[in-house]
């Protein structure tokens, strides 16, 4: 199958020679729209022109069948449970790659050669440090604020910090925005929990490498040495990985359209953010957790399994669906080896939350409900057993999230811009309100 993207076709427009068209018929009309071939995965249908040519809108509220770009980052089979950064298999990053390496693959295209990782490296870690004033904005916070409120806030005001890096237009000050945002996000989701628990803020270490100077900053204190485990510093960095990028998802598809208006890119990755923390999204690992502390023993699966199953009751079994994979999850199957590897470690392997969500994953797994609607464990179903293990509170399992997410986050930004046809995101709608009306006075109504 030809590899085009979709602005070559539509330059080539109906006079390429294997341009294949659907016909849509209606009202007396017949319109031909291009189809445009990926590299991989289905055709997309170019309704670009329908407006134009039909005078029609397309209705797909949730885009369930709405490609908003071309992408060359992430691909996803989710009838096959297939995910690929730059064409390399998720399984294959998580196992033989790092979290860093797989930073510069999404956002440069390539594996780095051996300089060019270590100057990428080198430039993340000068980066990690925050302005000291905005050691000030934090205590601007309650105490009990979650970490997301407080990150969504932070990441905000990064504009008003780093102001020599928000025009969009100058490509320079776009690739520093990038390296800020993806060198301070765990020193600002660290600072957030210290805040939260009221301990001091711990500065990044130069030395420790990405996943292991996030550890430091959440768990030493002042007071006394902290070693990093390197098995958990590994199972951490997997956990980074396994969360880089998912193509266009509600936070990735809210950073592009907050970034189409022009908006700095630390408002936009405050968007994403704010997106992420919803439950049916990144707030799922924190829903998930509690749901397993909530169900508490094996015993009492059914009952939470038929409550799952009951239309009248809004209770969904946290962990389980997604949008696009209709197969397992390929992040679940590495975070639940994970999960195995770092209880083992940390002597917890007969942790009561493990035990129930094994035994919830195999009852589901059989269940003619979960069966017919292709319900199958997602990625937060078993990264809250790992970071609850490793001592995170649950306010700071989507937090976490947050930050190894901000390089997809980035990598999609940066697609954008580099993208001619890029123009702001403005969806039509299917107007169902009153049609026109005179103006009624108060004493009159
Ligand atoms: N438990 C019980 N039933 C479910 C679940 C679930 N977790 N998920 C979907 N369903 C049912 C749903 O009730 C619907 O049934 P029916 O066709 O009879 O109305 C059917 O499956 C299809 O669900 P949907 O809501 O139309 O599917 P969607 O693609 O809009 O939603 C989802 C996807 C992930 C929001 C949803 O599966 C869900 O709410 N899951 C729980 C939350 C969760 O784990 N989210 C994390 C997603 S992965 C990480 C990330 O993207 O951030």
């Amino acid at each position: 199958m030809p590899v085009r993207s979709a602005h070559e076709a539509s330059d080539e427009g109906n006079t390429m020679t294997e341009q294949k068209t659907a016909t849509l018929s209606f009202d007396g009309k017949t319109i031909e729209l291009p189809i445009l071939s990926p590299s991989v995965g289905p055709d997309v249908i170019d309704i670009r022109k329908l407006y134009a040519q039909g005078h029609v809108f397309t209705y797909d509220p949730g885009f369930t069948s709405t490609a908003s770009c071309d992408s060359t980052i992430t691909y996803i089979d989710g009838d096959e449970g297939v995910l690929l950064h730059r064409g390399y298999p998720i399984d294959q990053l998580a196992s033989q790659s790092h979290y860093l390496e797989v930073c510069y693959l999404l956002m440069y295209g390539e594996l780095p050669t051996a300089a060019q990782l270590e100057a990428f490296e080198t430039t993340i870690t000068r980066h990690t440090m925050i302005h000291e004033q905005m050691h000030n904005f934090f205590r601007g916070f309650r105490r009990d604020a979650h970490p997301m409120a407080t990150m969504v806030g932070v990441v905000g005001a990064m504009s008003a910090f780093y102001h020599d890096s928000t025009d969009v237009n100058d490509q320079k000050q776009r690739e520093i925005a990038a390296h800020r945002l993806i060198a301070k996000m765990p020193t600002i989701a660290a600072m957030a929990y210290k805040y939260s628990i009221g301990q001091p803020f711990v500065y990044p270490r130069n030395d420790l490498d990405y996943a292991a100077n996030f550890l430091h900053m959440c768990f030493s204190v002042p007071a006394e040495k902290y070693n990093v485990d390197p098995i958990l510093a590994r199972a951490m960095d997997r956990i980074f990985t396994l969360h880089a990028d998912h193509e266009q998802n509600a936070s990735t598809s809210t950073v592009r359209l907050a970034s189409s208006s022009g908006a700095n890119p630390f408002a936009c990755i405050a968007a994403g953010i704010a997106c992420l923390w919803g439950p049916a999204h990144g707030g799922a690992n924190q829903a998930c957790l509690e749901m397993l502390k909530e169900i508490g023993t094996v015993d009492r699966i059914p009952e939470f399994i038929a409550r799952a199953k009951d239309k009248n009751d809004p209770f969904r079994l946290m962990g389980f669906g997604h949008r696009v994979y209709k197969n397992m999850d390929p992040r679940a199957t590495v975070m639940k080896e994970s999960a195995d590897e770092v209880l083992e470690l940390l002597g917890v392997e007969n942790n009561p939350l493990l035990q129930v969500a094994k035994e919830l994953e195999h009852i589901a797994l059989n269940d003619p409900y979960f069966i017919e609607k292709k319900l199958f464990p997602n990625v937060d179903f078993y990264s809250g057993i790992i970071l609850e293990a490793m001592g995170f509170p649950t306010s700071m399992f989507t937090p976490i999230f947050a930050l190894s997410r901000t390089v997809g986050w980035i990598s999609q930004w940066k697609e954008q811009f580099a993208d001619p046809q890029m123009k702001i995101g403005r969806p039509r709608q299917l107007y169902l309100g009153s049609t026109y009306r005179d103006y009624v006075d108060v004493e009159n109504r």
